[in-house]
């Protein structure tokens, strides 16, 4: 069976770095390209988190591509107190051998979306700078990208404010350019990722093959699994995970077709997907859908699956 052509857009933090390493796992899909972004982390941190990762997956034939330095509009603020200064929970792994790539990520983007000819997946897992700057720079791209399986938003609640999640919040503008673009969106936004966790037996299975990728889960989650102690949730939420798997088994996921777009302006709501899911009034474009549900031991069997494998 063809394989589905994946991107990954990330900003290199903990879950991204899960993310990843269980994209190269999964049978359906084959990642063609990766790219980084600020968020989690300084970009020249995610740029070499992302480069090291594919390096533990055996893969560093997967080029990955540096780029945002910063938000378009806003400061850039890390998150250092849930991913490390390093980004990967001060973890260290190995340097990647692989020649570094010094084209932009919007512009290698654009090409590899042109070369597959519409086939791209595109799965952004941190800021959205670098697709909102692809979008703008090479407006056709969105005849070239198929959908855009995005880990982002909330129709409920959020992570960094009470409306906002972290992704958005730090870009809110660049999200804003990304729903106003037409291109087709898949919405894992909290909702879904705070239901797609592993508990604590996964964790322990993880961490019990001690392979290279294991001893990464388990050197560079405990800042996370200490703010999920604070914060009490029942697991370690995997959010980038959730569109990458989304993407290669659509039926372990519900959603529901909406409009969605982005409070930029507001002192409160800053940074709030804003969809017309429950609501009377409904956006006249509604070309996404939000994803709020997954078979959650499924879900976790996959990336323990992919773990083993290493
Ligand atoms: O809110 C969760 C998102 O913010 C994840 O992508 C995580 O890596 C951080 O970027
Ligand atoms: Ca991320």
């Amino acid at each position: 069976m063809k394989k589905i052509p994946v991107w990954i857009d990330t900003d290199t933090g903990v879950d991204d770095a899960v993310g990843i390493l269980t994209a190269l796992k999964l049978e359906p899909i084959e990642v063609v390209g990766v790219s980084a972004v600020a968020g989690n982390t300084y970009q020249n941190n995610a740029f070499r988190n992302a480069r090291d990762v594919i390096s533990l997956g055996g893969r560093e034939d997967i080029r990955v591509y540096p780029g945002a330095e910063r938000p378009l509009v806003k400061k850039l603020k890390v998150a250092p107190h849930v991913h490390g200064d390093n980004g990967l929970g001060e973890a260290e792994i190995p340097r990647s051998k692989a020649p570094i790539e010094t084209t932009k990520a919007w512009d290698a983007l654009y090409e590899k979306a042109k070369e597959l000819k519409g086939e791209l997946v595109v799965c952004p897992v941190g800021p959205l700078t670098n697709i909102a700057i692809a979008i703008t720079l090479h407006p056709d791209i969105v005849d070239y990208i198929k959908v855009l399986n995005i880990m982002g938003g909330a129709a409920i609640g959020g992570n960094v404010t009470p409306c906002a999640e972290f992704n958005i919040f730090t870009d809110p503008h660049a999200a804003q350019t990304v729903l106003k673009s037409g291109i087709p969106v898949n919405m894992c936004g909290l909702d879904v990722t705070l239901k797609a966790f592993l508990d604590d037996d996964d964790i322990a299975e993880i961490i019990s093959y001690g392979n290279k990728a294991s001893d990464l889960f388990r050197d560079s989650n405990h800042m996370i699994y200490e703010a999920r102690e604070r914060v009490h949730e029942s697991g370690l939420a995997e959010h980038d995970s959730c569109p990458i798997i989304f993407t290669a088994y659509p039926e372990l996921f519900e959603g529901q077709k909406c409009g969605i777009y982005v409070e930029t302006q507001g002192t409160i709501t800053q940074g709030k997907t804003v969809t017309d899911l429950w609501s009377d009034y409904k956006f006249p474009d509604r070309h996404c859908t939000f994803i709020l549900d997954v078979n959650q031991p499924e879900f976790a069997k996959l990336i323990k699956t992919a773990y083993k494998s290493y």
